[in-house]
């Protein structure tokens, strides 16, 4: 770091067990940064992408750089806030390819210099939204907690949807979609968000909002209505299947969302927790995720090689993540399920006629 012009600090800032956001990654590398600015004859710029609530780069970031480098904000170094929203799956093109970038600081020098730098970059026609640094913190938080709110809001509808005979909450999300104040995309009804950033950005808001004397009530219900939204699926699971100690229950995708191995969050790690507390049988089968799945249950569930294999003999199959390949599934691969009873959170089967009980989150039974 000593001979840099940009030091770009990137590390997690994952949810601390009370529910706010764990700093400590960040100001271990924040100290070690300033150590390494201690003997530099550089200027550099700290260019700060971690998601950080409000007030973190100028109130703990800069203190600790401070400290450790024996030199002051603005003399020494700067710092700018430069929140990434990158998604999983999609990290090399959303790199290449942002939609914006966002660049908050306080001396203009500095925000020039690292625009100068993304100029280089990207192409010409880049936006650049250019604003201060709690409100580009501030701009991460807003970003993911409307996406939350988009998907809780869809899978509200699609639970009414559910108990109106022939509804259909794709149809109603593709025509809402089309209306340029609403958008088409993050309206895909399922079980409810996962993953290391959605779930963990809303609770880090919420926490943030409550310290500061605000209550996020609409952020409140975003939350509960994602939790819910599990609960709904194990109870049609208890529904049908009565006392679910025993019962054979298969989940298929067990990834936060699909082309990932990622398990961080996910709600199907949540659903299989669930459903273990009721002493079910669990076996799972993922493209990706075994091995992380692995990590989390050891030897308390069943890991099957195939989408077939994770079927046979059991009483209830749920997809939980839209792999394309669980888009063959088929009448044949449910043959030898003992009770052929589907619960299909993605809609992947609707257009299949599967001689099952089936049942998809979101279209209402006839
Ligand atoms: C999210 C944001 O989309 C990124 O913009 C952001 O940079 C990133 O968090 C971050 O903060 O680092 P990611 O966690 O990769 O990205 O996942 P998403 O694609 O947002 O999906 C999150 C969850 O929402 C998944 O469980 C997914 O299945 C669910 N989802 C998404 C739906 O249920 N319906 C939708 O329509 C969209």
């Amino acid at each position: 770091m000593k001979n840099c012009d940009l030091i770009f600090l990137t590390v997690g800032t994952p949810k601390s067990k009370s529910g706010f956001i764990d700093l400590s990654m960040i100001k271990n590398a924040s100290k070690n940064i300033g150590i390494s600015l201690r003997h530099s004859s550089k200027k550099p710029i700290i260019v700060v992408k971690s998601t950080v609530v409000p007030g973190t780069t100028t109130n703990v970031i800069k203190p600790l750089i401070e400290r450790a480098s024996r030199k002051k904000a603005g003399k020494g170094f700067e710092i700018i806030a430069n929140p990434e929203f990158l998604r999983e799956g999609n990290v090399i093109s959303d790199t290449l390819k942002p939609h914006l970038v966002v660049i908050g600081g306080s001396n203009s020098n500095s925000v020039n210099r690292l625009k100068k730098f993304y100029r280089k970059l990207y192409d010409s026609k880049i936006k650049f939204m250019i604003t201060n640094t709690q409100t580009a913190e501030m701009i991460k938080y807003a970003n993911n907690s409307f996406l939350a709110t988009k998907i809780s809001f869809i899978n509200q509808l699609s639970n009414i949807c559910q108990n109106i005979p022939g509804a259909n909450i794709d149809d109603i999300a593709k025509t809402i979609g089309l209306d340029p104040r609403i958008g088409a995309l993050f309206l895909n009804a399922g079980p409810g968000y996962g993953g290391s950033c959605l779930p963990k950005d809303m609770k880090a808001l919420i926490s943030f909002a409550d310290k500061i004397g605000i209550n996020p009530t609409l952020l409140n219900a975003v939350e509960k209505t994602n939790q819910k939204q599990i609960q709904n699926i194990v109870s049609l699971i208890e529904k049908t299947l009565g006392i679910l100690a025993s019962k054979r229950i298969t989940v298929l995708g067990t990834a936060f969302k699909p082309n990932t191995d990622d398990v961080r969050d996910s709600i199907a790690i949540e659903l299989i927790k669930k459903l273990l507390k009721k002493k079910s049988r669990i076996t799972i089968y993922d493209p990706k995720a075994i091995k992380n799945t692995k990590s989390v249950f050891g030897e308390k569930i069943i890991y099957a090689r195939s989408i077939t294999d994770a079927l046979n003999k059991s009483q209830c199959a749920i997809m939980m993540t839209h792999w394309k390949q669980f888009e063959k599934l088929n009448n044949s691969s449910i043959k030898y399920m003992n009770r052929k009873f589907v619960i299909d959170c993605r809609r992947i089967l609707v257009e299949k006629e599967l001689q099952a009980e089936y049942h998809a989150i979101g279209i209402g039974k006839i």
